[in-house]
């Protein structure tokens, strides 16, 4: 998909995206990305229209086991929003412009600020599992961009600004919303990794020297696609685990699932209270 010339991909884009509407009774300004466990954040939808995402035109198909993979369309206390349910994985063997294809469906949909929401482990030795990390920036550890091949200018610039990656007045937004609900979050930067495999104590290490607080294999490609595009970003980890090396215990995804499951009322809670105020 990376190499097809210019246009082929912004019409498929456009295929998706006019698909979407046809479908959907609402011009959502908002779009939320749900990371493994995370979507049951889509049961508080009203209104909703739920598409899967072997049905949408042009769209890859998810795998991943706690990944439902749709699109919910709908109203989270009366404003429209759209809901990823599950998301596509570069560890997948998804190529970039797949995993952020639907970013930019989003984009050519109207809608204007994304929130993406991720599973990570801590890296910071301060936090614990079951805390709420706001993404204040990222480093880009994939190894590769989702912007590499020929730039459609239609999707945006071929060398886009990152100097504020994750919306300063979002991550303020956010500070306050988890003050108002008692929530104790953290503000941090997060480390992409290509996976699948967990990092290594090494690794852990390394992250921790180069300034990373949290880390997990997703979010950065659609975060780089969303900046992109123009479209404001907030971001939250929930942190399921303490990153390689810092217990003297293996890492499990059923552990992963396991912490999301235990906090997801107060991530319904954090999101639900998050997309009543994000600009859009
Ligand atoms: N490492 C990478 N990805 C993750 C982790 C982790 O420790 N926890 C949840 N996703």
């Amino acid at each position: 998909m990376s190499n097809q010339p210019s246009g082929k991909e912004a019409q498929q884009i456009a295929e998706a995206a006019e698909w979407i509407r046809q479908r959907v009774g609402m011009e959502p300004k908002i779009g939320l990305i749900l990371g493994s466990g995370l979507g049951i954040l889509a049961e508080s939808l009203e209104d909703q229209t739920a598409l899967p995402y072997d049905r949408i035109p042009h769209f890859p198909v998810s795998t991943v086991e706690g990944h439902a993979g749709e699109l919910a369309v709908g109203k989270l206390d009366g404003r429209p929003v759209l809901m990823m349910k599950g998301r596509f994985h570069l560890y997948e063997g998804y190529e970039g412009a797949q995993v952020t294809f639907p970013i930019r469906v989003m984009k050519k949909l109207g809608i204007r600020t994304v929130a993406v929401t991720n599973s990570a482990g801590a890296v910071n030795t301060a936090y614990r599992p079951g805390e709420f990390m706001l993404i204040r920036d990222h480093l880009n550890l994939m190894g590769r961009s989702p912007l590499v091949g020929p730039n459609d200018p239609e999707l945006g610039p071929r060398f886009p600004d990152m100097s504020e990656p994750y919306d300063r007045t979002l991550l303020r937004l956010g500070q306050e919303t988890a003050e108002r609900l008692g929530l104790r979050v953290h503000e941090g930067v997060y480390a992409g990794m290509l996976g699948p495999a967990y990092e290594t104590p090494a690794e852990i290490r390394m992250l921790r020297t180069l300034g990373a607080d949290a880390v997990g294999m997703s979010t950065v490609p659609e975060v780089i696609a969303a900046r992109h595009a123009g479209l404001a970003v907030f971001g939250v980890s929930c942190l399921t685990n303490m990153a390689a090396g810092i217990l003297e215990q293996p890492l499990s995804h059923e552990e992963v699932i396991g912490t999301t499951e235990r906090v997801k009322a107060d991530f319904v809670a954090f999101m639900r209270e998050m997309a009543a105020q994000l600009p859009g």
